[in-house]
């Protein structure tokens, strides 16, 4: 595993940790690396209207896009879970479109992770090229 790989997963622990979660009680945290190198992490935000609830990888993806990065390298997605947690069908469609193929990895509090690419996750997506 690359060194910065372990960072990124480092960057996801902690941004689980401030999961806003009561709901739930469900803790993800995301990093998502930039093309210049810059680390953006997000941490899934529930609501009491439950629908209104963003993902860890969506709120570190807008993070990014807000601050400008348009070049996106790999996602790393973090919860206490023994299986692997991936990104939800709404994160695998947003990902995409703003994405690209990018690269994905998965990892638990065990220090268990895998990698993958969005393509796997999301095969025949739907995008601009539609439209
Ligand atoms: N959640 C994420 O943040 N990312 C995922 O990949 C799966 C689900 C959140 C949404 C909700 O706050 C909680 O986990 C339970 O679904």
């Amino acid at each position: 595993m690359r060194n910065s790989d372990q960072t990124l997963i480092e960057a996801a622990r902690q941004a689980r940790e401030r999961a806003q979660a009561i709901y739930s009680k469900f803790k993800v945290g995301a990093a998502l690396l930039g093309g210049e190198g810059k680390i953006f992490t997000g941490c899934n935000i529930e609501s009491s209207s439950y629908g209104l609830t963003l993902c860890a990888e969506r709120v570190a993806l807008f993070k990014a896009l807000s601050e400008g990065e348009r070049q996106f390298v790999r996602m790393v997605v973090v919860a206490d879970t023994e299986a692997l947690t991936p990104p939800c069908g709404a994160c695998r469609q947003v990902l995409w479109d703003f994405c690209g193929d990018l690269d994905v990895m998965m990892a638990n509090l065990k220090g268990n992770s895998k990698r993958t690419r969005l393509s796997s996750l999301f095969p025949d997506p739907f995008g601009r090229c539609f439209l």
